[in-house]
């Protein structure tokens, strides 16, 4: 391993995904998502933000109540790969800190998105407050505090010890606690009705290939500018330093912690 292999410290754009790739291992995403859909309970008629809809499947599958979807991502692969699989449904890419909706909707709905926006956490929870009607719901789920956080150790660890450093700047992720994302909510319009933060192990699929497909599809950013056998060394090394708590015939799991929330807008909001 090239221990003196500078490490570029921008972290990689995080709109540009591999759609394709996404659908293909892991549609867990969007499967898991299905529950989340029960708790906003979309009606006929109403009008839904699917906010970070990704390939589209549940902007899909909210349709089905009578509810009319837009979908907005910010990533053109996963808009592209949306209008082709559902053409007749609307995607927009559009960034979730600059929204250019009126206040509109019944519903905005959230899947595995949120834990993406770190600094502007704030003004995507204002954008999604003011785009509802009073009264509306926000009903989204994302990782939570804990969430991979094993995989997260075992990435630090081996970037350590493989003479790289564990640069914590380059963590893009944003996992609050309920209490966190309650004052969040609340400062910015919102008053929380429901919140529950809890434990996900996740299979991935792929066998003894799992953990490396997340880490190569989900967290590039730690590996800028490391590339080759460096690469494959490394992520050979948190596999050791993980594979006893997160590994069980032949299945890698991913450490998911889940926080759900549902908050409505304040119909008279009160500074
Ligand atoms: C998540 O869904 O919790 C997640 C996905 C990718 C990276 C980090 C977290």
């Amino acid at each position: 391993m090239n221990k003196n292999q500078p490490i570029n410290s921008q972290p990689p754009s995080l709109n540009e995904w591999n759609a394709e790739l996404y659908d293909k291992k892991h549609s867990f995403v969007s499967s898991l998502g299905l529950d989340l859909l029960e708790l906003l309970s979309p009606h006929k008629g109403e009008k839904i933000l699917d906010l970070g809809c990704g390939t589209g499947h549940l902007s899909y599958k909210i349709t089905g109540k009578g509810a009319k979807v837009i979908g907005i991502d910010n990533a053109p692969a996963m808009i592209s790969q949306a209008h082709s699989n559902y053409p007749n449904l609307d995607f927009q890419l559009q960034s979730a800190d600059h929204l250019s909706f009126q206040q509109q909707f019944d519903g905005v709905f959230s899947n595995a998105t949120l834990h993406w926006i770190k600094s502007e956490k704030e003004k995507v929870v204002a954008e999604i407050c003011r785009v509802l009607k009073p009264g509306g719901r926000f009903v989204a789920e994302f990782g939570g505090k804990g969430n991979v956080g094993e995989i997260v150790r075992g990435i630090y660890e081996a970037l350590d010890a493989g003479g790289y450093g564990s640069n914590k700047e380059l963590n893009p992720w944003y996992f609050p606690s309920i209490g966190e994302y309650a004052s969040l909510l609340e400062k910015e319009g919102f008053e929380l009705s429901f919140a529950r933060l809890f434990p996900r192990p996740t299979p991935l699929a792929d066998g003894e290939k799992g953990l490396r497909n997340w880490i190569e599809m989900f967290a590039g950013c730690f590996f800028e500018g490391i590339s080759g056998e460096d690469k494959l060394n490394l992520l050979a090394d948190i596999e050791d330093r993980v594979r006893s708590k997160l590994y069980q015939n032949g299945t890698w799991f991913a450490d998911y912690k889940r926080l759900r929330i549902i908050a409505l807008k304040q119909l008279i909001v009160n500074n």
